[in-house]
């Protein structure tokens, strides 16, 4: 077994916060403890394509460039959301040959995950997984690294919202992103005390939304609201909203508006709503201490991988701590819905929070 290693390491599809504290815990591990060398591979498997690369730890110590990143949001190495990685598979995988890796650490979503793990079985290269999103939809792990800050984020905005919202009497609906999960609309409604949490895994109903808030108002003298919808959330009829952008591309978002709308036409206009969209501010900012433990072992733990040999595993966090397993497992079952049976929905529900149609 070879024991110096030349380790890449790159980041994938939409940043969040904790990539970078990813980033030093491997450069930390894989340079003290085992004396490899790391390559920062820039813009994910662009810089593959490209044959790119930016040595993390230039022939030693040098780690004060590299310690702030525990603290900091975004990606050093920069990522894209969106490539022709499938398409340009043979020359992603040169690229890898060509850097002389002997393995490649890819902190990525489900969807980045796949697609490298195909391109490692195609093109025989070491790969080891690090799940990270803010939509927490990746299966078999309870925490992908970036969720926890978003949904503080979210949570800090309500708080916000909560208080111009009483000095009103007005109803504040909040669009929170997630794709097709609602696991960030719900922790974040929950800890934020939402009136109403609309996920796409519930079907909502307009109408049961603004009964739970004129009853609030006038049953109980709770005279302003909060509502937070995933970007994904449906109408028992289906109904989503989309937009397509001036490049074509299809994207979930306006329906925030579309519930301020139609509160305001269901209470025959008793109701006084408006609308924040939270959009890429869920993605901004600085790591939660729970995104900076979380990715701290995970990278620790994807380098001891590297160390074992043990290849085309994702690190996952079980019960209070790390384990691994095969992205293949992985990959068959993302990404994961919120289980309308959840606790967490029965917590909601139990204090008066209106969730959907059950
Ligand atoms: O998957 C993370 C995510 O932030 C989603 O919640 C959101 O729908 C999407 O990415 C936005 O993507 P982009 O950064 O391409 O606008």
């Amino acid at each position: 077994m070879k024991t110096c290693k030349r380790l890449g390491l790159l980041t994938s599809g939409g940043d969040c916060p904790g990539l970078n504290a990813v980033i030093r815990a491997v450069v930390r591990h894989a340079t003290l403890t085992y004396g490899w060398e790391v390559l920062g591979i820039p813009y994910g498997t662009q810089g593959l394509l490209e044959r790119k690369s930016v040595s993390l730890n230039v022939h030693g110590l040098d780690l004060r460039g590299i310690d702030p990143l525990l603290s900091t949001g975004g990606t050093i190495l920069g990522s894209i959301n969106k490539g022709d990685t499938e398409a340009k598979a043979d020359e992603v995988i040169a690229g890898y040959q060509f850097l002389g890796l002997d393995a490649l650490i890819v902190i990525g979503g489900d969807g980045s995950l796949a697609i490298m793990n195909q391109l490692a079985k195609k093109g025989s290269m070491n790969l080891v997984g690090v799940p990270k999103t803010i939509d927490n939809d990746v299966a078999y792990t309870e925490l992908a690294v970036g969720f926890d800050t978003a949904v503080n984020t979210i949570v800090d905005a309500l708080t916000r919202l909560s208080y111009t919202a009483a000095s009103h009497d007005r109803v504040m609906v909040v669009e929170a992103m997630g794709r097709e999960a609602g696991h960030l609309a719900l922790h974040a409604g929950i800890a934020g005390g939402a009136d109403a949490i609309l996920i796409p895994e519930i079907p909502y109903s307009i109408e049961k939304v603004c009964q739970t808030i004129t009853e609030l108002r006038d049953r109980w003298d709770r005279r302003f609201a909060i509502v937070v919808v995933a970007e994904g959330a449906k109408t028992t009829e289906g109904q989503e909203r989309y937009y397509t952008d001036a490049l074509g591309e299809v994207r979930l978002r306006g329906i925030g508006d579309y519930i301020a709308d139609q509160l305001s036409y269901c209470s025959g206009k008793t109701i006084e709503a408006r609308v924040t969209v939270l959009g890429h501010v869920q993605r901004g900012g600085i790591p939660s201490a729970l995104d900076r433990l979380l990715a701290t072992s995970f990278g620790k733990t994807a380098v001891d991988l590297v160390a074992k040999d043990d290849y085309q595993k994702m690190v996952a966090w079980q019960n209070g701590r790390v384990i691994s397993l095969p992205i293949d497992e992985v990959t068959s079952h993302s990404p994961v819905l919120v289980d309308p049976h959840h606790p967490l929905v029965q917590t909601a529900q139990a204090l008066g929070t209106y969730i959907g149609e059950l």
